[in-house]
């Protein structure tokens, strides 16, 4: 394989709900879970059922045809925006939802576009020049021009940035790769304002952010606003690949025939699955028990010596640290048989399924101060 992420030092070979085994037989506690993907854990039977019912009937067929399931799954969709005018475009991943938006708004006429530094929405051209991270940029520039990254969570910034030749504005409601920062509460509906005032698309990235991942089932919901274009993908599929863009409401263009495309966006099985999984997520109110797990996570987390935040919604949090040893202290999780990640120096993210029980929260919250004793301050 290639070197782009870098040597993993775990294989992981099974998994069963939040418990993930590797190659040699050891069992880690997932408090990652794919990175805010796996929603329903590993190898949960609604998943499998629906999988396998879905590949032994009809695995892909091209986008000359429709087929049920993502008929289906778009219409979950739209209920969940609450907006009969929203319309589903599928793709794969997160990057393709943003590029569809990013192609999207060259219908608007306009080709200027602001985003926020720190963002991530990508590894392809056009997503990567959409995300404010120079590290990486910079190694592949020149990316596509017209693109200004202003501070996030700052409105007078945004309104600086913002004019009638702006096509679109893309924002995370919480930025996740950056180490899970929420903005000020406000400025999403200040975005809407701007957006509104100069005619220009509000995007909201809820690649990582969506699917019940913060509480609700779209990562802006807590500030009562309507995007023009949401974008989806991570657990949209419960674990299988499915990315989706969405736009609400009439302000936003909409593609022609023929003006966009991709051969396995919402694949009868990857959507089947998705359908499955928001199904489950409806069925079993997962939506609360996220919110409630948030706080008790919040409490205890927030309560443990060298933790001097724990920020986020749901169950995307970040856990910042009173120094940079968040490398060290995911390395000494792992050892201890708990998988979570650093997205940078300061912070650890949790991101477990949104089916982890009350006991798992409680066992990596106490094996995380145990770990803080050793590698932290704690
Ligand atoms: C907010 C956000 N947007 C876009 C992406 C890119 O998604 P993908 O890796 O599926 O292309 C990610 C991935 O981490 C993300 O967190």
């Amino acid at each position: 394989m290639q070197g782009n992420y870098g040597e993993p030092k775990i294989t992981l070979k099974s998994g069963k709900g939040v418990i993930v085994t590797d190659t040699s037989g050891k069992k880690y506690l997932d408090f990652l879970g794919g990175i805010a993907t796996n929603v329903l854990g590993h190898a949960h039977p609604v998943i499998v059922r629906a999988v396998s019912k879905q590949i032994a009937t009809l695995g892909h067929v091209s986008n000359f045809y429709s087929h049920p399931s993502g008929i289906a799954l778009a219409a979950k969709l739209q209920e969940l925006t609450g907006n009969n005018t929203s319309r589903v475009f599928f793709c794969n991943s997160g990057a393709e939802a943003n590029e569809a938006a990013l192609k999207l708004s060259r219908k608007t006429g306009r080709s200027k576009i602001v985003a926020t530094i720190g963002s991530f929405h990508g590894r392809t051209m056009g997503a990567l020049s959409l995300t404010g991270q120079p590290s990486k940029r910079n190694p592949f520039k020149p990316l596509l021009k017209n693109i200004k990254h202003v501070a996030f969570g700052d409105i007078a910034q945004m309104r600086k940035a913002v004019s009638k030749k702006t096509a679109m504005v893309i924002v995370e409601p919480i930025m996740g790769e950056a180490g899970v920062i929420v903005p000020p509460f406000g400025y999403l509906k200040e975005l809407r304002d701007i957006c509104n005032q100069h005619g220009a698309l509000l995007v909201f990235d809820c690649v990582q952010t969506g699917i019940g991942r913060t509480g609700t089932w779209f990562g802006y919901e807590e500030e009562k606003i309507r995007p023009d274009v949401i974008t989806l993908a991570k657990g949209l599929g419960g674990g299988l690949p499915v990315g989706a863009m969405i736009t609400l409401g009439s302000n936003s263009p909409q593609f022609a025939p023929g003006e966009h495309g991709t051969t396995f966006g919402g694949n009868p099985v990857a959507a089947a699955a998705g359908l499955a999984a928001i199904e489950f997520i409806t069925k079993n109110r997962l939506l609360v028990s996220a919110k409630s797990f948030e706080k008790r996570l919040k409490i205890k987390l927030g309560a443990v010596r060298g933790v001097t935040e724990v920020r986020g919604r749901g169950l995307l949090l970040g856990i910042a640290l009173d120094g940079a040893y968040a490398k060290d202290l995911s390395e000494k999780l792992a050892s201890r048989g708990v998988l979570v990640n650093a997205p940078n120096e300061e912070t650890i993210r949790i991101a477990p399924a949104l089916t982890v029980t009350k006991v798992q929260i409680d066992r990596f919250i106490a094996i995380f101060t145990e770990c803080m004793q050793e590698v932290g301050r704690g």
